[in-house]
């Protein structure tokens, strides 16, 4: 056999093995052969008819002439044949290493093609609950699991993510991942990517005004916030307080985490009657909160007994404004500390009695991504929305019966455990 056939990765290449002579030349090579053994035999029949003597000498003379010029002739013949078979041969050697060289590109090509392309324009590098996300989603989405992933830090800049977007429509990657910085003004590049032909898997904040994605994965940050102000209303009626002045330092604004959180958290504040004295947002970074409560620790001297932070790393700099500013937060002191994300850090702020309850946002959304991912390559249809669980955390004095929309909540004491398995 002298063609082999490589089948990798849908290529079907056919290659000629090196020293085979294609089936046109064997051919080729038959027909000058035949040629050859006719004009030999028709110079022996010749000579033999010169081997009658007499009459027949010049015949004989004539024919012992023709069979000198067959003999060369074929001699010539013979030489051709031998040069054009080895004129084919080099060609042939050549095409079989052109096409060799071709066969392993599209190997290559074929190894990379395996791989599902996905992007990912993540909203930035803010928290450490941010930087759980990007680890979870660099993980999963990993070559040794058979992915291609572009990942885009777009710092916080909206426009910057939507140019990444656009970007990974120009790829041609065959899934875009969105964590929306905001919720909003997104249904022109969802567009591009559904005329595109590329499905979106939104993650944690959610899209509002479009619905020109596959599926949502992400923390229900409404509850979350209504969560924090049951714990509190719960946990004020068991040490005696009747008064609530809260301060709130807000997300980015605009984003879901933050209107969730601060919608929750001000309807049972609107129902129990308890004073919200101001809100301003600390962008979701320990710098904005510690602007923010240094800000606050000014205007609000002696007022507050409740300061409410949109995630952790806003808690880290509202703690060094209160410190700096003589103000004592965590049980037992001026001011109950609430904090959202639970991330290893804000736990162990929990654990040292700085922190009074920590409401957790779950960071590890990609495994549910990559579940969705897997779904739609079966042909199948993933949920819109899909929940990840949340817990809320605080020490054992302070985990209190509570509910949220009637449904009965459950904490978790932090211990040095707890601690560990943390994100
Ligand atoms: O969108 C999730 C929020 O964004 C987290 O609470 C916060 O830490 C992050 O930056």
């Amino acid at each position: 056999m002298c063609m082999e056939y490589h089948l990798r990765d849908g290529y079907n290449i056919n290659v000629m093995k090196k020293g085979c002579i294609s089936p046109g030349f064997n051919k080729e090579e038959k027909m000058k052969k035949k040629l050859l053994g006719t004009l030999l035999s028709a110079a022996m029949v010749m000579s033999l008819l010169a081997g009658c003597g007499g009459a027949a000498q010049p015949a004989a003379d004539a024919a012992a002439d023709a069979a000198a010029t067959v003999e060369d002739t074929a001699d010539a013949a013979a030489g051709a044949v031998e040069e054009a078979a080895t004129e084919v041969v080099a060609d042939v050697e050549e095409a079989a290493d052109a096409v060799e060289g071709a066969a392993a590109d599209a190997a290559d090509a074929g190894a990379a093609g395996g791989n599902i392309k996905v992007g990912f324009a993540q909203v930035g590098h803010e928290s450490d609950w941010r930087t759980a996300s990007t680890k979870s989603c660099q993980d999963v989405f990993s070559a040794a699991n058979g992915y291609d992933l572009s990942f885009v830090d777009c710092d916080n800049d909206e426009a910057a993510q939507k140019e990444a977007v656009r970007s990974f429509i120009e790829q041609g990657v065959d899934y875009i991942i969105i964590d929306p910085i905001i919720a909003t003004g997104w249904d022109t590049v969802l567009t591009e990517c559904e005329d595109a032909g590329i499905p979106v898997i939104v993650i944690d904040r959610t899209i509002d005004d479009s619905d020109k994605y596959v599926s949502w994965v992400g923390s229900d940050f409404l509850t979350e916030g209504k969560a924090a102000a049951e714990w509190l209303k719960a946990y004020a009626d068991k040490q005696g307080i009747s008064e609530i002045n809260a301060l709130i330092i807000q997300g980015t604004i605009g984003s879901s985490a933050q209107i969730g959180r601060t919608d929750g958290f001000q309807e049972i504040a609107d129902r129990e009657g308890w004073t919200v004295l101001d809100k301003q947002t600390g962008d979701f970074t320990e710098a904005g909160g510690q602007e923010v409560m240094e800000s606050f620790c000014k205007s609000y001297a002696g007022k507050f007994n409740v300061v409410v932070c949109e995630n952790d790393n806003e808690a880290f700099g509202a703690m060094t404004a209160m410190d700096n500013a003589g103000v004592t937060y965590g049980p037992g002191n001026d001011v109950i500390l609430i904090s959202y994300d639970a991330c290893t850090a804000g736990l162990e702020d929990v654990k040292a009695g700085k922190i009074t309850a920590d409401f957790e946002c779950n960071p590890l959304a990609a495994p549910t991504v990559e579940g969705v991912i897997k779904q739609l390559e079966a042909g199948e249809t993933p949920e819109k929305q899909i929940l990840v669980p949340d817990n809320w955390y605080a020490l054992a004095d302070q985990i209190v019966d509570f509910s949220v929309d009637g449904n009965a909540q459950s904490m978790i004491e932090v211990t040095d455990d707890v601690i560990a398995a943390q994100y």
